[in-house]
């Protein structure tokens, strides 16, 4: 089993960034965290703040991996682009958040990704990339 897990803009600010929202660790650490746990899957970690390039990721991984875990951050509210780069690839994609983006502000309650997405997790902190991966694993 091949995962692609792929953050958006300033998320390679995690540890450092309003850690009251999202927490104290970097993403680099947690990855390392998730390797040491899912050993028997290839896991691999992709993060760009700009758009266009997350587009193209997501048309890369449509070749070769079975599922691609999705946070795109601010992108998710915003871009038409990225909801029809999801619903344009045939690999399943689970969207994460890593803040219960519902108990936010009110721009941040849409999302263009959730409507082709496989599921939605959020609110868990870096839980919610743990419990994607799972839902991979255990489909049945
Ligand atoms: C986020 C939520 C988004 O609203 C925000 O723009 C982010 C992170 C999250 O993981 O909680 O950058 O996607």
């Amino acid at each position: 089993m091949k995962i692609m897990i792929i953050n958006g803009p300033n998320l390679n600010l995690l540890g450092t960034r309003e850690p009251d929202t999202y927490g104290n660790k970097s993403f680099d650490t947690y990855f390392s965290e998730l390797q040491f746990k899912f050993q028997k899957t290839e896991l691999s970690y992709y993060q760009n703040n700009v758009e266009g390039e997350l587009i193209n990721k997501l048309h890369e991984a449509d070749k070769d991996f079975d599922g691609i875990v999705l946070n795109a951050a601010a992108y998710t509210h915003t871009s038409v682009g990225l909801g029809d780069a999801v619903k344009g690839i045939k690999t399943p994609v689970v969207e994460v958040h890593i803040s219960n983006t519902h108990s936010r502000e009110e721009f941040r309650h849409k999302s263009y990704i959730a409507p082709n997405a496989k599921g939605v997790i959020l609110g868990f902190g870096l839980l919610g990339y743990d419990l994607a991966i799972q839902s991979f694993l255990n489909k049945k």
